[in-house]
C-alpha cells in the first residue's frame, strides 16, 4: 500500500513527510487554491520537500488535449522526478493520456466514479485511476466497492495501471480500500493520523510507562 498526502499545506507536507512512510503528495486545483499563493513557488517548494524520488501528482487546467499534453511537459519539465499529471476523464482526457504514454509522462486520470471509467483509462495508457470514494458513499454509492471493482477489472485485463483511491473523510473507507488490495491511497494528514491512533494503544503505552516508572523513575534505558 503506498500512503499519499493529499494536500499542498506545506507544513503538513513537511510534518508527514517526516513521520510517516509517505510515497508522495497529490493535489488538484482546490487544493491548490486553498493556500492562495503564487503556483510554481507552491508546487516547486513541494518538490523540494518530498524530493525527486517520492511521486508529484499536479493536475491540468486544460480542457483540449493538444492543452493538456503541452501543460504536462510544461509541469515534467519544472517539477521534474517522478511526476504524474492528473486528468479529469474525458474524450479529451484519454487523447491526452494516449500521447503522454508515448512521451513517457505519467497520467493519473482523475475523478473516477466507475469500474468502466478506469478501465478505459487504463487501457489508454494512465499509470494511475484515482476513484473517488467518499464523493460516491456521500450519494449512497459505495466508494469501497467501487474501488473493489476496479482492483478487479485492472487484474482481470492484466493491466500493470494502479489505483489511486480518493477523497476518504475516514479511516474505515482506507481499511476497506486496503483490504480490497487497492494499491495506493491519497488522504489527508488527519486521516493518516486517525488510522494509526487507538485508545487502547494510548492505554497500554500509558500501562508500560506507569509500571516502569514504578520501578525505574524518571530514568529511560539511556539513563541506566
Ligand atoms: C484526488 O484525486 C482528489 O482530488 C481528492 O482526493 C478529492 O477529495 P475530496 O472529495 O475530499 O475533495
Amino acid at each position: 500500500m503506498l500512503y499519499i498526502l493529499d494536500t499542498a499545506d506545506l507544513e503538513a507536507i513537511k510534518h508527514c513527510n517526516e513521520f510517516y512512510p509517505l510515497a508522495g503528495v497529490t493535489t488538484n486545483p482546490s487544493i491548490i487554491a486553498k493556500e492562495k499563493t503564487d503556483f510554481w513557488k507552491l508546487v516547486k517548494e513541494i518538490r523540494s520537500i518530498i524530493g525527486e524520488e517520492k511521486m508529484l501528482h499536479v493536475q491540468t487546467t486544460q480542457k483540449k488535449a493538444e492543452r493538456i499534453v503541452e501543460e504536462a511537459k510544461l509541469l515534467k519539465e519544472a517539477l521534474k522526478g517522478d511526476f504524474y499529471v492528473k486528468i479529469p476523464i474525458g474524450e479529451e482526457g484519454l487523447k491526452a493520456t494516449m500521447e503522454l504514454k508515448k512521451l513517457g509522462i505519467g497520467v493519473t486520470m482523475t475523478a473516477i466514479f466507475t469500474p468502466a471509467q478506469a478501465l478505459i483509462a487504463a487501457m489508454a495508457g494512465a499509470s494511475f485511476v484515482a476513484p473517488y470514494v467518499n464523493r460516491l458513499d456521500n450519494i449512497l454509492g459505495d466508494g469501497t466497492e467501487v474501488v473493489a471493482e476496479i482492483v478487479n477489472q485492472l487484474e482481470l485485463y492484466g493491466s500493470d495501471c494502479k489505483v489511486l483511491a480518493a477523497s476518504f473523510k475516514n479511516a474505515e473507507q482506507v481499511h476497506k480500500c486496503a483490504s480490497a488490495g487497492c494499491h495506493s491511497v491519497t488522504v489527508a494528514a488527519d486521516i493518516l493520523k486517525t488510522v494509526i491512533s487507538h485508545p487502547m494503544t494510548d492505554a497500554a503505552v500509558a500501562g508500560f510507562d506507569k509500571d516502569w516508572m514504578s520501578v525505574y523513575g524518571e530514568k529511560t534505558i539511556l539513563d541506566l
